[in-house]
């Protein structure tokens, strides 16, 4: 498969959420319970033997009323930060690491897009239930799990927060996009009203996991579920074959990039026992391996592997950037 047909399949598939950015606002796993089965690392994934790893294709204007505060406020969150040659958000400036340019978003898109071939089409695991009534999202990014989700459950009311405005605005009527700091204390009545909250790839964005595993809990009604999806920053290979290799620098790199910035790239690794330690019972830890390149010889570890390539290529820039000058 070439980067190019990658590129267009991946663009095929998410293009009906992604389109709806042209009417952007602004311009632009684990899970738990509120038993235990701990998922082990799928085997070793067979190589094929007949891929060889050198292909070198793979080488609303926001304003619902013209007073003064309210444009102020959306002013506020929408006067981007540039910073060499990326666009990143401004409300509680320099908070995440991350721009939030058209770059940033297709990679968070086809990124979505590699969670959901991984969990077999499906935008979650836990067991929530087939008519959820109040569902939160936590740093939804471009917001399209929350758009999907809202799409499959007409009975939720889903609320879908980040820092960036960076969310379409014609989504499902039963979403709604919020600006808000998931790290402040949370402002939703009454506390404990929410059937589901997910939290996705908010690695490095938060610098006090206990409090807000806290906030979640206090969030959930009796018997609510929590997931929480993350991707581990450190590459691993069952052989030598990244010894040496800058990729085998990166994660230790961006390890010690988060301990500088004070927010942990190794919440993969950690969350399950900062969930325990928050009081989460019926904790369940999945992991899936997600190879880079097209190496593998199982055709559906062979796409991911394909996807998954192209998401470093084109995230470790914008990845890198901010990260390596804290
Ligand atoms: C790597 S992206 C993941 C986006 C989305 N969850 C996904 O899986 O596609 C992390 C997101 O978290 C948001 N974020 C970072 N810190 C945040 C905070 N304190 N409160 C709310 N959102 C935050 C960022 O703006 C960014 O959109």
């Amino acid at each position: 498969m070439s980067k190019g047909e990658v590129e267009n399949e991946v663009k095929s598939k998410v293009e009906s959420k992604v389109k709806r950015r042209g009417e952007s606002k602004s311009g632009e796993s684990s899970e738990a319970q509120s038993g235990d089965r701990t998922g082990e690392p799928a085997a070793l994934i067979q190589v094929d033997s007949e891929t060889a790893e050198t292909d070198s294709a793979f080488g609303d204007d926001g304003v619902g009323d013209d007073s003064l505060s309210t444009q102020s406020l959306y002013s506020h969150i929408t006067n981007f930060v540039y910073e060499n040659g990326r666009r990143y958000h401004s409300y509680q400036q320099g908070a995440y690491w991350g721009p939030n340019d058209e770059v940033a978003q297709d990679n968070l898109d086809l990124y979505h897009h590699l969670f959901t071939q991984t969990l077999g089409g499906k935008l979650f695991l836990a067991p929530i239930g087939p008519d959820p009534q109040k569902v939160l999202d936590l740093g939804t990014g471009t917001g399209i799990w929350a758009m999907d989700f809202a799409d499959e459950f007409p009975s939720a009311a889903v609320i879908a927060t980040d820092l960036s405005p960076i969310q379409p605005s014609m989504v499902p009527p039963n979403l709604q996009f919020e600006v808000d700091d998931m790290c402040l204390p949370w402002t939703f009545h009454p506390p404990a009203s929410f059937d589901f909250i997910h939290a996705r790839c908010i690695y490095g964005c938060v610098a006090d996991y206990p409090a807000l595993y806290a906030q979640v809990l206090e969030h959930l009604k009796p018997g609510a579920w929590f997931q929480h999806a993350e991707i581990s920053v450190v590459a691993v290979a069952d052989d030598k074959s990244l010894e040496g290799t800058h990729l085998d620098r990166w994660g230790p790199l961006a390890l010690e990039a988060g301990v500088k910035f004070g927010k942990s790239f190794s919440i993969a690794e950690d969350m399950e026992g900062f969930m325990r330690n928050a009081g989460f019972v019926n904790v369940e830890r999945h992991m899936f391996p997600w190879p880079i390149g097209t190496w593998a010889k199982d055709p559906e570890m062979k796409r991911i592997g394909a996807y998954n390539r192209l998401g470093w290529e084109e995230g470790l820039e914008g990845g890198g950037r901010k990260k390596f000058t804290f």
